[in-house]
């Protein structure tokens, strides 16, 4: 893909083909930034989206796979040859009453904490020398991570997402500390979300 330099500020939003993600892209979209719109595999509506945004393009990633995260992060850079703000906001969920132990299983729990946890701290592995760029031109990185309420209170879907995103909230603190003032590291923590 050929680069094509732009002044507007970049940002990727992962998962952004729906739902929170969706609306974060519109969001910023408005707010005059140049949007990377991401999803596993809903190509069409990202498409469409990207088309709808006009500033926009979308890739396609699976966050449970290392090399596609290392390609997202460069491919996305390439798109207009700067990172100024990562939205880690693609999660997945399983449904899992908290009292039913056994269904829980280990494939649930490294299912959820590959893509809820590991995968929003490799984006900013990956994406931090040009967030810190960001910081040389002028404005400090950002990263935002989507967390829920379910990682602050004992509540949630199931007792791994749960605890995935109480995980991400404390990566989100280490974060902060290590990357500032270069890159500003901050989690929202929405609770149930209609979408
Ligand atoms: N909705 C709520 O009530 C609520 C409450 C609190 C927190 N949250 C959090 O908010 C975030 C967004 O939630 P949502 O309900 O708006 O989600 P959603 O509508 O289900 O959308 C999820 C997005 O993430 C993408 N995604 C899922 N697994 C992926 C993977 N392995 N690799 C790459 N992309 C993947 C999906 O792509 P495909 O469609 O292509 O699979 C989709 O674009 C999540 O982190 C969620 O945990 C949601």
């Amino acid at each position: 893909m050929a680069t094509v330099k732009t002044s507007a500020p970049v940002a990727l939003v992962t998962g952004s083909t729906s739902g929170i993600g969706a609306a974060i892209a519109r969001r910023l979209s408005k707010d005059g930034f140049s949007v990377v719109l991401h999803s596993r595999s809903s190509v069409d509506a990202g498409l469409a989206l990207a088309r709808d945004l006009g500033s926009a393009a979308y890739l396609q990633a699976d966050l449970a796979n290392d090399a596609e995260r290392v390609n997202l992060i460069r491919d996305a850079i390439g798109v207009w040859g700067r990172l100024d703000v990562l939205v880690n906001n693609a999660g997945i969920s399983r449904v899992i009453p908290h009292n039913d132990l056994m269904a829980a299983s280990p494939d649930v729990w490294h299912e959820l904490y590959e893509v809820n946890v590991v995968a929003p701290f490799r984006l900013v592995a990956e994406a931090q020398s040009a967030l810190r760029e960001a910081a040389v031109r002028g404005k400090a990185g950002c990263v935002v991570n989507v967390s829920s309420h379910a990682g602050v209170r004992p509540k949630g879907a199931s007792i791994p997402y749960a605890a995935t995103k109480a995980a991400l909230n404390h990566v989100t603190r280490l974060l902060a500390l290590s990357l500032a003032p270069d890159i500003r590291v901050n989690a929202v923590a929405p609770g149930l979300v209609d979408t």
